[in-house]
């Protein structure tokens, strides 16, 4: 009797225990599979996101090339053009040739600047630039580069105000580098806004003590969907100020790889009408304490 009661159970146990065993190997075997779904379905997004990337990065090179290719056209159309004309002597107008002889050298400078600033950017997106750093007072900076704009923004009768808080803070950057950084920004701000119109150049300290410069203008403004687009070489907004100057779509890239290769970046946003800011944002670690007080 003890021994039929004893073998039920165990037998029942083992039973238990089997059937357990297959449900959980079902169960692991169950999660391993999703695990293993999961992981493919990750794969196959991740796939997906590197062609769709693949595939705007192509995009964007063929852009790229379709502009640089329009931008070099026009100064070489008219270099050739107006250069035939004197050597075939077609209109007889030698009168002429010293006005055609200077539209033959703003062309050539024009596609000067464009390749030169093409290199630029070139070579600095392949880390092929060093900084010469110096350690120098951030409102004189920006007062040297207001000074060559000055002028320009005088003859527009447009108001630059630089009485920036923080003038003295000492910052760690190249010169002449971060020269060419505020003035292809004050360029535009002069460029894009009209006639009465204002540029405020302000700084301070962001809240990871980062110094932040800003160039704000009360000009047309850029529309949401080309604030991206902008910062891309020769990408320009179709407006009626940028076809009344002259200028090849590069300020604003070379403005931003010159910024990050200190460290920083920059930040656009515009109110579409109203105006444009550029905020500049230069790393901590290039602050390095305010400059004496001179008396
Ligand atoms: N402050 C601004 N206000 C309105 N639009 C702007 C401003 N800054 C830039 N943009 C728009 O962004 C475009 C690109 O600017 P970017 O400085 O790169 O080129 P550009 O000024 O046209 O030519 P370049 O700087 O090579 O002489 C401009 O053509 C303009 O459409
Ligand atoms: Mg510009």
């Amino acid at each position: 009797m003890v021994s039929v009661h004893r073998g039920k159970p165990e037998a029942f146990l083992e039973n238990y225990c089997s059937r357990l065993g297959t449900l959980l190997e079902a169960r692991y075997t169950g999660l391993a599979l999703l695990a293993a779904k999961q992981e493919a379905d990750a794969a196959a997004q991740h796939a997906n996101e590197s062609m769709l990337e693949a595939k705007a990065a192509d995009l964007a090179k063929t852009r790229f090339l379709a502009n640089m290719a329009h931008e070099l056209r026009t100064p070489l159309n008219a270099i050739i053009g107006f250069s035939e004309i004197i050597k075939l002597d077609a209109i007889q107008a030698k009168e002429r040739y010293p006005q055609y002889a200077e539209y033959i050298h703003d062309a050539g400078i024009l596609l000067l600047n464009i390749i030169n600033g093409l290199l630029d950017l070139a070579r600095i997106q392949a880390g092929r630039v060093d900084l010469d750093e110096q350690i120098v007072a951030v409102g004189e900076l920006i007062q040297s580069a207001v000074r060559t704009i000055a002028p320009i923004a005088e003859r527009k009768s447009i108001y630059v105000d630089c009485e920036l808080a923080h003038a003295s803070t000492l910052i760690a950057v190249d010169q002449t580098k971060f020269r060419q950084i505020i003035l292809n920004l004050l360029s535009n701000g002069v460029k894009f806004t009209e006639p009465q119109g204002r540029i405020l150049i302000d700084s301070g300290f962001d809240s990871r003590g980062d110094f932040v410069i800003s160039i704000k203008d009360t000009g047309i403004g850029i529309p949401p969907e080309h604030l991206e687009r902008v910062l891309s070489p020769f990408e320009q907004v179709a407006d009626h100020l940028t076809k009344e100057n002259e200028g090849t779509g590069l300020g604003l890239p070379i403005a931003r790889a010159l910024i990050e290769l200190h460290g920083g970046n920059l930040t656009l946003s515009s109110d579409l009408g109203a105006g444009t800011t550029v905020a500049l944002r230069l790393p901590h670690e290039r602050i390095h304490g305010v400059a004496p007080a001179t008396s």
